[in-house]
C-alpha cells in the first residue's frame, strides 16, 4: 500500500494515538480469575494444582476422565500439558489422594491475533462500511475496536462494530476529507493487533445495483423496449448525487452486448430484434465521480417487443376490428384520450366520417332531383288548369 508506507509520520501519531485508546481490557490476567486459562496452541501449559507447595500426592482428572494428554507431573503437583492442540482443551481439575476436589479450570487454546485484510465500501456518500478477514485463525472470541482518523488523526470518530458479521460501520464520515485511515484493533485472550488501512473514500464509493428493473414491449413498435428501474435502496439523495445508469441488453442467446447510458429511468430503446425475448442488466455509479466504482449488473431480466397480433381476417376487411375487439384495445380506449389514438385508428376514424358525408351528399342530391321533378310536375298540371279555365271563359263568352 503506497500510501500507507509514503506518509510514517502520520502513521505513527495514529498507532500513538490508538495506543493510548486501547481497551484495558485487553490486559486479562491469563490466570483465572473466571476460571478460565487461556495459552497459545503448540505451547507446554502450566496448571497449577494449589498455592501451597505441600508435597502430597494429588490426581488430575480432564474432562471427568483419568486419561489425559501428553504431561510431565512435578512432585509438587503440577500438571505441564506438552505441546498442547485442541484436544488438550477442557477442563482440568486435581483431588488429593482422600478424593477432594482442590482446584479446577478450563482451558483454552488458540492463537493470538494476527493482522486483518480490511475492506471498505461506501453505499453511498453518507455511509462508510469496513469488513475483515483474519489471517490467522484464533480459534477464541475476540473483541474489535475499529477508529476513523481524518486528516492525519486531527480528528477521529469511532466505526460501530459488529462482531458477529465482522464488520463495523461509520455514519456521515467526513466524504470530502482527503485523507483517512482506518484502523481495527483486534483483541482476544492471548494478546491484541492493531490494522491501518487508507481508504480513499472517493474511490469507495459503490452504490448498491438497482432495484425493479422492468422491460416491457411498447405497443406497436416490433423494435422498442422500454426498460424502467427504481434507484438502489442505499442511494436516498438522488437530487444532491445524482446516478448514472449502464443498461445492456441482448437478445437472449446472442454474445454481444449492446450499451447505452442514461441518468434516469425509463429508457426506450429503438433497436431491439423484433420477436425475441431480451436480456436485460442494468447498474449505477455516482455520475460526477467517475473514479468511484461501479454497482454490481443486478439480474437478469427479460422481455420481449410488441409482436403484431396474429390476423384471422384479411387487412382489407372493414369490418375486421368492430368483430374482434382485442382486449388492449379496448382498455387503451377506455384510458386514453382521443389525441393519443394510434395512427391506425386515426385512419379508420377518417374513413367513418368520409362514408358518412359521401351517403349524406348522395341523399342530397337524389332529394333535390325528387324535389325538382315534383315542382315541375306541379308547376305544368297548375299551367295546364289555367289554360283550360281561360280556354272554357273564352267559350262562354258572347261573340
Ligand atoms: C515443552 O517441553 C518440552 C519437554 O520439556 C521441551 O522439549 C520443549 O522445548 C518445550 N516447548 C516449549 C515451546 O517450551
Ligand atoms: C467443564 O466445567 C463446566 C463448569 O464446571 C461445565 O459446565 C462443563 O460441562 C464442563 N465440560 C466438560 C467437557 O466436562
Ligand atoms: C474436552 O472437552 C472440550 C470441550 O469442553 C473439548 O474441546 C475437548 O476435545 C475434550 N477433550 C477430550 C480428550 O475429551
Ligand atoms: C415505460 O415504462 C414506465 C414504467 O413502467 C412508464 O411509466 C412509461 O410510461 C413507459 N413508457 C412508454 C413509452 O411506454
Ligand atoms: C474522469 O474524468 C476526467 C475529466 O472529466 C478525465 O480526465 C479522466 O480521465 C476520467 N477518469 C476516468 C477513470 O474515466
Amino acid at each position: 500500500m503506497p500510501g500507507l508506507l509514503s506518509s510514517p509520520v502520520c502513521l505513527t501519531v495514529i498507532w500513538f494515538l490508538s495506543w493510548s485508546l486501547r481497551p484495558i481490557r485487553a490486559q486479562i490476567q491469563p490466570d483465572e480469575v473466571s476460571g478460565v486459562r487461556y495459552a497459545p496452541l503448540q505451547s507446554n501449559v502450566t496448571l497449577a494444582c494449589r498455592k501451597s507447595q505441600i508435597r502430597t500426592p494429588v490426581v488430575w482428572h480432564h474432562n471427568n476422565s483419568a486419561v489425559l494428554p501428553w504431561h510431565k507431573l512435578t512432585s509438587d503437583g503440577t500438571l505441564v500439558l506438552l505441546h498442547v492442540d485442541l484436544s488438550t482443551q477442557g477442563n482440568y481439575s486435581c483431588y488429593d489422594n482422600g478424593g477432594l476436589l482442590l482446584h479446577s479450570v478450563k482451558l483454552r487454546l488458540g492463537h493470538r491475533p494476527g493482522s486483518l485484510s480490511i475492506s471498505c465500501r461506501l453505499p453511498n456518500h453518507m455511509r462508510v462500511r469496513c469488513s475483515w478477514v483474519e489471517s490467522v485463525k484464533t480459534f477464541l472470541p475476540a473483541q474489535y475496536n475499529a477508529i476513523l482518523w481524518i486528516e492525519s488523526g486531527r480528528e477521529s470518530k469511532t466505526c460501530v462494530v459488529d462482531v458477529a458479521q465482522k464488520h463495523c460501520d461509520i455514519d456521515h464520515p467526513s466524504y470530502w476529507s482527503s485523507s483517512q485511515t482506518l484502523s481495527v484493533q483486534e483483541t482476544n485472550a492471548l494478546g491484541s493487533e492493531t490494522t491501518y488501512v487508507r481508504l480513499p473514500f472517493d474511490k469507495l464509493l459503490k452504490p448498491n445495483p438497482p432495484r425493479s428493473v422492468l422491460v416491457t414491449a411498447i405497443e406497436g413498435y416490433p423494435k422498442k423496449l422500454n426498460i424502467s428501474w427504481e434507484l438502489p435502496s442505499s442511494w436516498l439523495l438522488h437530487e444532491a448525487f445524482p446516478l448514472l445508469f449502464h443498461i445492456r441488453y441482448r437478445p437472449q442467446g446472442s454474445l454481444y452486448w449492446s450499451e447505452v447510458f442514461s441518468e434516469q429511468s425509463p429508457v426506450v430503446i429503438f433497436d431491439a430484434l423484433a420477436g425475441y425475448v431480451h436480456q436485460v442488466q442494468i447498474c449505477a455509479r455516482d455520475e460526477v465521480n467517475n473514479e468511484s466504482m461501479w454497482s454490481d449488473w443486478t439480474a437478469v431480466t427479460l422481455g420481449m417487443p410488441w409482436e403484431e397480433p396474429a390476423e384471422v381476417f384479411l387487412p382489407e376487411d372493414p369490418f375486421h376490428e368492430d368483430f374482434f375487439p382485442s382486449l388492449t384495445t379496448m382498455e387503451t380506449s377506455t384510458t386514453k384520450t382521443d389525441d393519443s389514438l394510434s395512427p391506425e385508428d386515426e385512419g379508420n376514424v377518417g374513413l367513418v366520417i368520409l362514408l358518412v358525408l359521401f351517403s349524406v351528399v348522395i341523399l342530397t342530391t337524389v332529394l333535390s332531383l325528387i324535389f325538382v321533378v315534383w315542382v315541375r310536375q306541379r308547376r305544368r298540371n297548375h299551367v295546364t288548369k289555367q289554360e283550360l279555365s281561360s280556354m272554357l271563359k273564352m267559350k262562354s263568352m258572347p261573340i
